[in-house]
């Protein structure tokens, strides 16, 4: 069942933290989206830039937190890709409407290690294993009959056999630096908390909605 709005409001910290981790609030605000029945509740806005420092957001999903880092997977000859190599600083933003809630995330993103994506990899239902051998992620392709034909073969090619995870997929994983909790309020006098990097644990301040 779906929360109100207004079920949530009055329960957003006062200005003592419910938690002295922040990781540990975002996955309680995952949690809590997942309770509402908001679909993909995990999902979050990346943003990267290039060599020009031209900026280029996308939705990824965040798959796992490993020792408070935020893991996604994807191509690694991706426009994503290609942009994490010529910079590793990156934006990322979820959003629960429903919930009146946002999280704002500046870190820096590491490739995971590739014991950990074939981990994850082998997690996959075979489907997206296939999927992730079949698409060239951000080239440009004829058309859409070019791409099932390459999804054709490549289920011809492992008809029975355990699929590998391919070279140039696995996991990316986001060191925060600062973390963002938003909740809006009546009248636009939102909540707004950041926590950043102290060197032992965290600080957090109140920034003005
Ligand atoms: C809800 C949603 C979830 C997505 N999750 C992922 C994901 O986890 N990994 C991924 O590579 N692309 C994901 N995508 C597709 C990306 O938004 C994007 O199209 C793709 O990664 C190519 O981006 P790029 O060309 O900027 O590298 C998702 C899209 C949506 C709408």
């Amino acid at each position: 069942m779906k929360k109100s709005k207004d079920d949530l409001r009055g329960i957003f910290l006062d200005d003592v933290p419910l938690f002295s981790n922040p990781v540990e609030w975002l996955q309680s605000w995952i949690d809590e989206a997942e309770a509402a029945e908001i679909h993909d509740a995990n999902a979050m806005v990346l943003v990267t830039v290039d060599n020009l420092g031209k900026p280029g957001a996308r939705v990824v999903l965040l798959k796992e937190i490993i020792n408070d880092d935020l893991v996604f997977y994807t191509n690694y000859t991706s426009r994503k890709a290609h942009d994490l190599m010529v910079s590793d600083r990156v934006a990322v933003v979820f959003h629960w409407r429903d919930l009146d809630r946002q999280i704002r995330v500046e870190g820096v993103a590491s490739l995971l290690s590739p014991e950990l994506s074939d981990k994850y990899f082998d997690s996959r239902p075979e489907g997206s294993k296939i999927g992730a051998w079949a698409s060239p992620q951000s080239k440009s392709i004829p058309n859409r009959a070019y791409l099932e034909t390459i999804r054709t073969n490549f289920e011809k090619e492992f008809a029975g056999k355990e699929i590998p995870r391919p070279s140039y997929w696995g996991g990316y994983r986001i060191y925060i630096e600062n973390i963002e909790f938003w909740k809006g309020r009546d009248d636009r006098l939102h909540d707004r908390i950041q926590f950043f990097r102290a060197i032992h644990g965290w600080n957090y301040r109140r920034l003005a909605p």
